[in-house]
């Protein structure tokens, strides 16, 4: 198996990307020259948007991945070691929102465990399936989808922050879990951030966001590539105008 020396990315894997902000970033990564691997659970879907880019002469490559089911992730991985034998890039963008706004304490245990599978352990189980392949890159970034709303100080500054216990408690453990992965990778050169991508219109929000899903995908992208020595374990958030600057945990 070869075993890339090569400093420049080639390969990137980006989860829930058979639409929104997903399918923009791998969109926008293709267009580097890479090979993208579009994860998506459902197969119609993937391969759908996967047809979409190859018919453009983008290397776009289906993978199913459903990043709750432990077999998806591990398939997913193998698939990936035997067409591309590493992997540049990682983008944890897969995401739910499963509650209306309404206040935590009318918000049920099931809603949250379902959030969280998606949100927070989902994207622990793909990285670390992922974290082999990765570690045969000669410059391995790791990009989660977090959101402002996962912000501890945006939140405790604000009575009337938005009431979404289970997706902001979701994102604020997925920060965490950005950080704990940035400690642990940062000798290694594997750079790992969090990028809130600002106020997008997909159909998490019923596209009520006021950026497009390529502007979104802006900063993520940014982030998925950046030079050796750049920064880890930062969350960065981009606002209406495209500015970024840096989401305080
Ligand atoms: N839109 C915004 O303004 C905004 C703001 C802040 C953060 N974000 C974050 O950005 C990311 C992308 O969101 P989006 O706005 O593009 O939402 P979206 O259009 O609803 O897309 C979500 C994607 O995640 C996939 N997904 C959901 N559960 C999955 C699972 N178990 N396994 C694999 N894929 C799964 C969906 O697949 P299906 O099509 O099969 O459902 C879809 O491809 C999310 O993490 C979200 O929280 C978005």
């Amino acid at each position: 198996m070869d075993i890339s020396t090569d400093p420049v990315q080639r390969s990137a894997l980006v989860t829930g990307a058979n639409k929104g902000i997903g399918l923009a970033v791998a969109e926008g990564l293709l267009k580097l020259g890479m090979t993208v691997f579009l994860g998506a659970r459902d197969v119609d879907r993937g391969t759908a948007s996967v047809a979409a880019l190859t018919a453009l002469g983008l290397d776009a490559r289906f993978v199913q991945l459903d990043v709750t089911d432990q077999r998806s992730v591990d398939a997913a991985s193998a698939t990936i070691a035997d067409d591309a034998g590493a992997l540049d890039i990682l983008v944890n963008n897969a995401g739910t929102l499963v509650t209306p706004i309404r206040p935590p304490s009318a918000t049920s245990l099931d809603e949250i465990r379902r959030t969280y599978e998606t949100n927070v352990f989902g994207v622990v189980a793909v990285t670390n399936a992922m974290l082999p392949l990765l570690r045969r890159s000669a410059a391995a970034r790791i990009v989660n989808l977090t959101s402002d709303l996962g912000s501890l100080t945006l939140a405790s500054a604000d009575e009337n922050f938005p009431q979404l216990l289970a997706y902001n408690s979701s994102k604020t453990a997925l920060n965490a879990v950005t950080v704990a992965y940035a400690n642990e990778l940062r000798s290694e050169g594997i750079l790992v951030n969090a990028v809130s991508p600002g106020s997008v219109a997909t159909d998490q929000n019923g596209h009520a966001g006021v950026l497009t899903t390529e502007q979104g995908a802006r900063l993520p992208i940014r982030m998925a590539t950046l030079a050796s020595g750049g920064p880890t374990g930062i969350a960065v958030t981009a606002d209406e105008d495209l500015d970024h600057h840096l989401l305080a945990w």
